[in-house]
Order: C-alpha cells, then structure tokens, then sequence
C-alpha cells in the first residue's frame, strides 16, 4: 500500500478539502518557476508552537517576493487550529505554501494574480529517545544554494540536491559551508558548542533565520548558557566539543558523526554532549508548559 499524502483534510483557496480532491493548475507558478513561499509549523496537543513567529516569517518572506499576504495574522491563526482541528489535534506539524498564482508561462510575474493558498498536516513524531542518543550522521557539503536564504522559498532545488548528496554518501544530512564558514544544513540550522559557550551563525542571507533556533537562543539566555552569534570557520566547526541542528520537525538534535568520524570532545566523542542534554531538557519542559496551557484551555 502507498502511504498517505497526508493526514486526511487539507485547505486549499478558501476550502477544507480530502488532501487526495486538492488541485492545482499546472499553469500555477509554484508548479512552473517554483515561485512561491512557504512555512512548517509545529503544534503540540493542538497547540501552536511559535505559530505567530512563523506567520510573521511567512509574512517576511511574502514581502520579499512582492506577494501579498492574503489573510491577516489573526485569520491565518484561526485557519490552522481549525485545520489541526479537522484532522484530529495532537501533534501535527502543518504545511502552509503559498504561490504567486495561476498566469500565463512569462518570467515577469504580471500584476493582480490571486495567490494559490494551500495547507496540509502531518503527524509529528518527535525523534525517538534511541536516536536522540544516537544522534545523526552528516557530511560536509559546500553550499551553493543562493543568495537569498532567508527567504522561505518553495524554490528548493538546491536543497534537495545537496540532502541528495549527503544521503547517497551514506550520510543523514549536511553541514553546510559557504566560503569557509557555517552556513546552516539542507532544512535545519547548525550550531556549535566550543568551550562550553554555543555558537550561532549570524541570521544574515546566507541562512534561514529558525523558529526553532530563535527559541533555542531564548531558553539559552534564561538559564544562563553563554552563547555568541558570530561567523563560525570550518576549522572551528571541525574542532568543536558539540555540532546540534535545530528545526520545527526535529526541535533539537545531536551530529554525532561528521565526514565518517565519531564528532565531538574527546570525553564523548561519537555521542551527544552534556550541553545537548541540557538543551533537550529545556525544550522538552517547554513542551510540557504549552501542553499544559493547551489542556487548561479545554
Ligand atoms: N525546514 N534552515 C532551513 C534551510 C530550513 O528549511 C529550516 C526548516 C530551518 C529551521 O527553521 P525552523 O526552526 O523555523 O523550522 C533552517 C522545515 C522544517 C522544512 O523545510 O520542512
């Protein structure tokens, strides 16, 4: 049997709809020049993590491609709960894509198209505590994605090529470099522990600035973690205590392994560090406290 789409109700233009009725024009530019925006959110219990954050991303990367937004915060707000909500709450991780329209085929995109707006929802099964001792397996990979990474754009190409890549070598991701320094990997960010302080790359082009990453920042700050947000060198990644990726779908997790070889301080090398564990640690309370708001809102 071939697996499911998607969980089994998806919006597309104003309608709930089975996610196996949505259709699109092949003349729609997401499909044609892969112009188009989108966001993953996660939710908890039925309940959004960071959701107006990533709105407002979605927002930002919109205003980058000069395509309108077509609904207000609050309304977006309304239509994924209801959408979460249709599909049986819990913990789902929701899909927004947005694109320019339907038009004909012409680079320059004409004036008044109506955005196609499109939701589907997946299960979200956070890693299993096997694999978060484990830990994942990447290669570095240079990265010749473009210009404008702070854009949540469908335009994915490079990405998929890149996750490719890593996956034919065996691997289960990348690392990324760009002129010698940390960028970020194919669909999450990286960041580093050296000396007990986590080091951030800048949240600049070369880098989609996380949700999951912001919020890893904050908890940092409220327990008193030292971390810097400053350009990080290969050679300074190599030599590293601990190498995490953070994003929506897999919160935070540890790279264990790194071009073939057990990664990290010699204490532990090949598994995941102390400042890991801590940080696991304070996203899973986090958690607790928005299931918790959740239930008391029932
Ligand atoms: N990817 N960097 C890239 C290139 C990403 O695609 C993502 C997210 C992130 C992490 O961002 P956040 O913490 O806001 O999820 C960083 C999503 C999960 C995806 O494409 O499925």
């Amino acid at each position: 049997m071939t697996q499911p789409l998607a969980l089994p109700i998806a919006y597309l233009n104003g309608k709930f709809v089975p996610v196996e009725q949505a259709q699109i024009s092949p003349f729609d530019r997401g499909f044609i020049f892969g112009d188009g925006v989108y966001e993953v959110i996660p939710y908890y219990g039925g309940k959004g993590l960071r959701a107006r954050e990533h709105l407002e991303r979605l927002e930002r990367s919109l205003d980058m491609l000069d395509i309108p937004n077509p609904y207000p915060l609050d309304q977006w707000e309304v239509y994924l709960s209801e959408l979460v909500a249709k599909n049986g709450g819990a913990d789902q991780a929701v899909y927004i894509q947005i694109t320019r329209g339907v038009a004909k085929r012409d680079f320059a995109p004409p004036k008044g198209l109506v955005p196609t707006v499109f939701m589907m929802s997946n299960t979200l099964a956070r890693p299993s505590q096997a694999l978060y001792e484990k830990g994942l397996n990447f290669v570095s990979l240079d990265d010749f994605r473009w210009g404008r990474c702070q854009v949540k754009s469908t335009a994915l190409l490079g990405a998929v090529l890149l996750k490719q890549e890593a996956v034919q070598m065996g691997a289960d991701d990348c690392v990324l470099f760009r002129d010698g320094y940390l960028t970020e990997s194919s669909a999450s960010n990286v960041v580093v522990v050296k000396n007990g302080v986590i080091l951030c790359p800048p949240k600049d082009n070369l880098i989609l600035p996380g949700i999951t990453y912001d919020l890893m920042i904050e908890l940092a700050a409220q327990h008193g973690l030292p971390l810097e947000m400053r350009k990080i060198s290969r050679r300074e990644v190599q030599t590293a205590d601990e190498l995490w990726a953070t994003s929506s779908t897999k919160e935070v997790i540890a790279i264990t392994t790194l071009d073939g070889k057990p990664f990290g301080n010699a204490a532990h090398a090949g598994k995941p560090g102390p400042l890991f564990w801590k940080m696991l640690g304070l996203f899973q309370a986090y958690k607790q406290q928005l299931r918790a708001l959740a239930a008391a809102a029932e």
